[in-house]
């Protein structure tokens, strides 16, 4: 048994019944060799990922971002950022004063039918957002430079010239793969015919993650994203990117947007899955892709959670006499705040589990029910910050520098009490000796991120420099 999971069952729970219901968890318990495993398996996937011989085979895409330098402080000016990555779309004014940032967004819901529906939908919906924002922020007429944070894997052609190679989390829109993004975003706005932007950056939401702590921070090399998704990236030298097709100049290094949540579509992960990761794939939109994500991020942890509470109500370990009609059999039901909610309970009235299960419509519930609950969301939430260490770990040792930020941001490492500790602790366990990290919480990483890209690509290009690299 892990040392840092210590078993939380017991008290009322019969012998038996403790062993039956860790027969049905041992899955998610994986030893610190698996972990050193992984992280084996990750760094040569990675490596393929970086090599122009092995890229198109590779599942890791190690993207290069164009994006070279890291701000420096003395960025200034008014910029448009449009943040699209999760269930929501935001418009967001930036304003750079030196490492003065003043922000102002709207967020726009996306529902669900235009997620699914066509890409021309997609980006109407997005022009119809930056039509209303601009009239009631008055800046229409103004041409402000535009940073567009858009989070999912794309192929960049430059810095304000990126292709969608496929879409994840909940996204599965026609006609956008292979796309560049930045014309369907001008065609869009031009069938709405009153407003006009420039498109300087299109980057990914890690990317953002990194720069906005870059910005007040020189050792920070990594941006993690855990939220609705889960991805990373970090600075490497060009001589190690294979990929690279642009100049080699000074500074002699890029962003690299690793695309990590796809690690294990080739099934080199399978020896780790259970039972549950493969149930949960199968009724996915996009099975047999991001393997890796799924077991990590918002998205997809509740589901897991749920799916281990309902295989253990018909095994008749758990809620005994339950209604089947109540919705914890219900896919999708079961959210990831109530995770983070329930591990939150730190005494016997378990009020937050209690209210979770409420929610669900479950009813006579007894305190061992609600500790078996909050035992099945550790674990799970472990496995998940545990992988996510093993990651960082492997990008940490490759990069091997002696004092490094990560710069993290998403809601599931914002809001799970546990998340941060738990990645801390397999970090050191799995980092090499000698080199220190610190994960640092990175602040609106998407708008602030995106507009300092733009701010430098614009004091680059109005300085008359020869590319627009930053
Ligand atoms: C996307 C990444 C993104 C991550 C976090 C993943 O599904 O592929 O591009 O960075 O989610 O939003």
């Amino acid at each position: 048994m892990n040392t840092i999971l210590k078993n939380p069952l017991g008290g009322n729970l019969k012998d038996a019944q403790i062993k039956k219901i860790e027969g049905f968890v041992r899955g998610f318990k994986l030893s610190s060799l698996t972990y050193k495993r992984i992280m084996q398996l990750l760094h040569e996937e990675m490596n393929s990922g970086l090599s122009k011989t092995t890229n198109h085979m590779a599942d890791i895409k190690m993207f290069p971002t164009f994006v070279r330098s890291l701000p420096d402080g003395t960025e200034k000016g008014k910029y448009l950022a449009l943040d699209l990555g999760g269930t929501n779309f935001r418009v967001l004014m930036v304003e750079l004063n030196g490492k003065d940032v003043d922000i102002q967004s709207k967020t726009y819901l996306i529902p669900q039918r235009i997620m699914l529906g066509t890409g021309t939908q997609l980006f109407d919906h997005i022009a119809d957002c930056i039509c209303k924002f601009v009239n009631t922020h008055d800046i229409m007429g103004e041409k402000l430079p535009l940073g567009f944070t858009f989070s999912f894997p794309c192929k960049q052609e430059g810095l304000a010239t990126a292709r969608l190679s496929k879409w994840t989390k909940g996204f599965r829109c026609e006609g956008v793969v292979g796309e560049d993004l930045c014309i369907l975003l001008h065609e869009a706005l031009k069938r709405k015919g009153n407003i006009d932007v420039e498109v300087v950056a299109i980057i990914n939401d890690a990317v953002g993650t990194l720069m906005s702590t870059a910005h007040s921070d020189r050792n920070c090399e990594i941006g993690l994203i855990l939220g609705t998704g889960c991805n990373a990236c970090y600075m490497e030298n060009l001589e190690h990117v294979g990929l690279w097709d642009g100049e080699i100049r000074n500074p002699k290094q890029v962003i690299v947007n690793t695309e990590w949540g796809a690690f294990g579509d080739n099934g080199c992960l399978d020896f780790i899955r259970t039972e549950y990761d493969r149930e949960l794939d199968t009724f996915s939109i996009n099975p047999g892709k991001q393997i890796l994500e799924k077991m990590i991020s918002g998205m997809y942890m509740g589901e897991i959670v749920r799916l281990v509470l309902e295989r253990l109500t018909m095994e008749g370990l758990l809620f005994s006499g339950v209604d089947r009609e109540c919705e914890l059999f219900v896919r999708g039901r079961f959210y990831t705040k109530y995770v983070s909610e329930i591990e939150s309970d730190h005494d016997e009235f378990f009020r937050n589990t209690k209210q979770a299960l409420d929610e669900l419509g479950l009813e006579g519930y007894s305190s061992e029910d609600c500790k078996i609950v909050k035992y099945v969301c550790t674990l799970i939430s472990a496995r998940a910050a545990f992988l996510s260490a093993a990651g960082l770990a492997t990008l940490i040792n490759k990069i091997n520098k002696p004092n490094m930020t990560i710069a993290v941001d998403g809601s599931l490492y914002r809001f799970h009490p546990r998340f941060h500790n738990l990645m801390c602790l397999k970090m050191k366990e799995l980092v090499r000796p000698g080199l220190k990290f610190q994960l640092q919480l990175s602040h609106d990483g998407s708008g602030k991120g995106a507009a300092l890209v733009a701010a430098v690509a614009t004091r680059l290009r109005d300085s008359k420099e020869i590319s627009v690299d930053c």
